[in-house]
């Protein structure tokens, strides 16, 4: 069972992560946000942030924390965020907050990614959490029916707009044991805006907030 002071555990380790003087990129969800609350704390630290979703802008913002535009910045040194699922090889599943398109773009531009999360998100196989597709709303039907011939049975995630404007099709029951290729896979359907497979751009560091301590996966 998942803990707050797992996730806490986890988000504060990730402070080590954070170099001195740099624009970090911040990810979106609980457990980000008691990265954030620790990161306000040592806010003279960071030059600034830039954002994943308008959600943590507001709490990066309310923390006193500069929010920059990822146009302005390059690429940044070191991108913080939570995840769905994760596997010991770094792969993940994100989205289940719905800003898995603006994470996967500061994911991209970051050369680090430290993945934070609870014990309950390992998994040996990633699929029993529900897939998250963002795709443009007058192609959720058509989307839906190309995930149905993937072997996945797509939820709409009705009421959910994404930051974007878009909608989100949440694929159960995919058993997914090559993650890379069935990111790619669902990226070239149609109306796909992107899904939330991080497996072409994994973590680079996975820290696991456990009772006790920390557990620290890295990329091999
Ligand atoms: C949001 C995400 C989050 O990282 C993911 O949902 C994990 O959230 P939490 O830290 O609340 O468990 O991908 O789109």
């Amino acid at each position: 069972m998942a803990s707050d002071d797992q996730k806490r555990r986890a988000a504060e380790a990730a402070l080590a992560y954070v170099p001195e003087g740099s624009v970090i990129g911040v990810g979106t969800g609980s457990t980000v946000n008691h990265f954030i609350h620790a990161l306000a704390q040592v806010r003279f630290k960071i030059q600034a942030a830039v954002s994943s979703s308008d959600a943590t802008t507001r709490l990066l913002k309310a923390a006193g924390i500069e929010v920059v535009d990822l146009n302005s910045t390059g690429d940044l040194e070191v991108y913080i965020d939570g995840a769905d699922e994760a596997t010991r090889q770094l792969a993940l599943i994100k989205g289940g907050g719905a800003a898995l398109t603006r994470e996967k773009i500061v994911a991209a531009a970051s050369r680090r990614f430290v993945c934070i999360a609870d014990p309950s998100k390992l998994v040996a196989v990633l699929g029993r959490f529900p897939l998250p597709v963002e795709v443009i709303p007058m192609a959720r039907s058509y989307v839906a029916r190309q995930l149905v011939k993937l072997g996945g049975q797509p939820v709409w995630r009705e009421g959910v707009t994404t930051d974007n404007g878009n909608a989100i099709l949440d694929v159960h029951h995919l058993n997914i044991l090559d993650p890379f290729s069935l990111e790619t896979e669902i990226n070239q359907i149609t109306g796909v805006v992107t899904n939330g497979l991080f497996a072409k751009r994994r973590a680079d560091v996975l820290l696991i907030g456990t009772d006790t301590g920390v557990e620290t996966l890295t990329a091999t």
